[in-house]
């Protein structure tokens, strides 16, 4: 029997009673499923999983991803993606060094974007007894249900273009910044034309309908979408801030604080979510990643 604790007051949840190192039995995983869409993040502490288990537990959902930046999967594993900060005995990051520094729905510039992720923490970085890096997710459902009609009727039928070679322009260019600042300086692997090649910008609905809950969502977000289809520059950037500022109001927000042995999954057809980089080595930050792979926006 699993107990469901909700955390957040729109999403977030803790499911306890269940051990993912093990294949769960048809009706328990039915429950977890079950608990993990109402909830739309939901997580599990104090597991002990090989990549071989975390790959078999969210397989059940569907089939896995493999992520664009090869570099940063896990070797004979390559559904899985590695998210460190950690660097190999020749200072090569092991890792993707910088997912999840704006707020984004995973795979979003893909036609068919992925469904869940599930990330397992290995290592968590702890400074004077306080947890950092946390990650923060935010409902697009609770924040669409929640705009002023004017604006639902606004958005309904528009669409937007959600477009990797945007994020990774705007990601450099961040970098950029930070490491100008004084910040962390991230190994960036320069995509080849075939990888770049594999994602091209696709254009989908602003509001979207979930696939299982069939809650309406708001999908757009800073890291993905270049523009609002159909309407000037000025109205796009215009409308988008408005949005990105209201499904980050503290109500539709949970903010995850990380324990080793944690693994959390989250809704990207529900949520959004954003890494915090407020660590560095000597502090050391490692998780695994794995994503299932969803049906195109509608
Ligand atoms: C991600 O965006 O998938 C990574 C989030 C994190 O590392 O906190």
């Amino acid at each position: 029997m699993i107990t469901v604790n909700r955390i957040g007051k729109h999403l977030g949840a803790e499911i306890s009673g269940v051990d993912l190192s093990k294949p769960l039995a048809d009706d328990t995983f039915a429950q977890v499923a079950k608990a993990f869409f109402d909830n739309e993040v939901a997580f599990f502490r104090h597991q002990k999983l090989t990549p071989e288990q975390q790959v078999a537990f969210t397989r059940r959902f569907g089939v896995l991803e493999q992520h664009v930046r090869k570099e940063s999967r896990l070797k004979d594993h390559p559904e899985i993606l590695i998210i460190s900060n950690l660097l190999d005995e020749n200072g090569n990051a092991i890792g993707s060094q910088d997912a999840g520094r704006f707020w984004h729905s995973d795979l979003s510039y893909k036609k068919e974007p992925s469904m869940l992720s599930a990330l397992y923490s290995l290592e968590v970085p702890v400074k004077d007894g306080r947890v950092l890096g946390d990650t923060s997710f935010a409902s697009t459902t609770a924040a669409y249900e929640a705009l002023p009609a004017e604006t639902k009727q606004r958005i309904d039928g528009l669409k937007n273009v959600h477009s990797y070679r945007f994020y990774r322009s705007k990601n450099i260019e961040a970098q950029k910044q930070e490491q100008a600042r004084g910040g962390r300086v991230i190994q960036e692997h320069v995509l080849t034309d075939d990888q770049l090649k594999s994602v091209p910008d696709v254009e989908t609905p602003i509001v979207r309908t979930h696939p299982v809950t069939k809650r309406k969502g708001l999908f757009v977000n800073e890291a993905h979408t270049s523009h609002i289809v159909g309407v000037s520059p000025e109205e796009s950037e215009r409308l988008l801030s408005e949005l990105y500022a209201h499904v980050i109001k503290p109500e539709f927000v949970y903010t995850h604080h990380w324990q080793p042995g944690d693994l959390l999954m989250w809704d990207n057809a529900a949520v959004q979510h954003k890494a915090t980089f407020d660590y560095d080595l000597p502090l050391r930050r490692l998780m695994h990643r794995t994503t299932v792979r969803g049906t195109a926006a509608v």
